[in-house]
């Protein structure tokens, strides 16, 4: 199929690109969000939100004007649907948005056309809740018009290379619908097109998000595991990944994104009966935080009147990403145990927690400190040099919950340091 138009729902972290993209591929592009300050911004020139290299891409697609923003949906000749899929307070799926952009297609649909749903979904989404909305149209989904789901697995702060190089699953709700979003993607997409069909696409997203989550889950077992009976995860894990067909991932305070901490979700809300180890490792890494509160228990005793320099707040080393961080969990947690928290987030240095301080500078977090606890993996964290640490505080206790501390560096310049997962006393 030839498409000279495309209309794409959600300008977000992955609409954005995606509709910037296509602009620049000599596809004539709306990009359409509800949100009418994000329209109104982006004709005004202005990106909401950073990834490198996107601000020249969208300026290029809005100044050549293969792309144009609006909040209404026109016709056009595919329709891409890349709005959010969070979850409920009881974790299941909140498809509100699908919803809504499916309804906001309805009026514009015309025989011929194609819709690409690209948000992450519980498994028959396409099929069951996208597909009757369009319906409603008389027109039948693979026959009249084509209908498929398309993955999203770009990694943030590598979205724009990612969007065009990595393999793309594309399922359709009939093998011509595949082939017609095959169509579309090959326009920009340099990587291998795989075609499925919808449902096959949208369990791969969810079991992709869904492995890492477990595996990571059974690395922050292990580091309970080697805590109690005396022995470094670490060195155990590195020991345990010289067999050939072990690679076990690090521990840490807990999972965090909006991606492998909600997922796994969407499979255990589909079929609760099937899923007890998806779920039981969603358990484990939530409860993570609360291993790290106890870690610190350990190290300071009765955290009243303790202060505590927390270093890093990002789910994940290097963004200013703080969704479901599971860094955030663990303030909240020291706080409600009576500590006084000083925070340092290079990335995101004014975030208020309640009842913690956020300090714009490492000097300010740590003086007046007890203790250091390293909580995210950032490189410039990771690079602090002990001595000169040691000239900004009193502190002489650090706490490593990321692996990412020497521990002979730290206690040469005089810290007693406490690492997550391990078991061995401190010195
Ligand atoms: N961000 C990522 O790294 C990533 C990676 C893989 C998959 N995903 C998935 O992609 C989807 C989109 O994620 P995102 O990070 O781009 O979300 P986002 O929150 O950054 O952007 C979504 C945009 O959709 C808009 N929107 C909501 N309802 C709409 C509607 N009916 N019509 C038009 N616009 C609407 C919102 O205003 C918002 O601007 C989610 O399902 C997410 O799980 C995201």
């Amino acid at each position: 199929m030839n498409f000279q138009s495309v209309c794409v729902l959600g300008l977000g972290y992955i609409g954005l690109p995606t509709a910037s993209t296509f602009a620049t591929h000599g596809i004539r592009v709306v990009g359409v969000d509800v949100n009418q300050g994000i329209v109104d911004g982006l004709r005004g020139g202005q990106i909401h939100i950073y990834e490198p290299g996107l601000r020249s891409l969208v300026q290029d697609a809005l100044q050549s004007g293969q792309l144009t923003v609006s909040s209404q949906v026109p016709e056009a000749d595919a329709f891409v649907i890349a709005v959010p899929t969070p979850f409920h307070e009881d974790k299941s799926a909140d498809l509100s948005y699908v919803i809504s952009a499916a309804e906001m297609v309805l009026p514009s649909l015309r025989r011929g056309n194609l819709v690409v749903l690209e948000s992450t979904s519980p498994p028959l989404t396409t099929l069951d809740v996208v597909r009757p909305i369009l319906e409603k149209s008389g027109l039948v989904a693979g026959e009249d018009f084509h209908l498929a789901y398309s993955p999203e697995r770009v990694l943030p702060g590598q979205i724009l290379r990612e969007l065009v190089e990595n393999t793309r699953i594309i399922g359709g709700v009939t093998e011509a619908s595949a082939r017609a979003g095959r169509d579309l993607y090959a326009t920009f997409v340099r990587g291998e097109i795989i075609l499925t069909d919808a449902t096959t696409a949208e369990m791969v997203k969810l079991m992709e998000n869904t492995y890492r989550d477990v595996n990571i889950a059974i690395a922050n077992e292990f580091s309970r595991l080697a805590d109690r009976f005396g022995v470094d995860v670490w060195e155990t894990i590195r020991l345990a990944n010289r067999h050939p067909r072990v690679k076990i991932l690090n521990p840490g305070p807990g999972v965090g994104g909006h991606c492998i901490s909600v997922d796994p979700w969407f499979l255990v809300q589909a079929a609760p009966d099937l899923t007890p180890l998806i779920h039981t490792a969603r358990d484990v890494n939530d409860s993570q935080p609360r291993f790290v509160l106890r870690m610190v228990q350990r190290g300071l005793g009765n955290l009243h009147g303790k202060t505590i320099a927390a270093l890093g707040l990002a789910y994940k080393p290097d963004v200013d990403d703080l969704r479901e961080s599971p860094a955030v969990e663990v303030i909240h947690l020291l706080v409600n145990a009576g500590a006084t928290v000083q925070v340092f987030e290079p990335f995101k240095p004014d975030f208020v927690i309640p009842g913690a301080t956020s300090h714009p500078s490492l000097d300010e977090a740590v003086a007046g400190a007890d203790a250091l606890l390293l909580l995210v993996g950032h490189q410039q964290l990771r690079e602090l040099d002990p001595a000169s640490v040691a000239g900004l505080t009193s502190a002489r206790i650090a706490m490593d919950c990321v692996g990412g501390w020497s521990p002979q560096a730290w206690r040469a310049a005089g810290f007693t340091i406490h690492r997550l997962g391990v078991g061995k006393d401190p010195r």
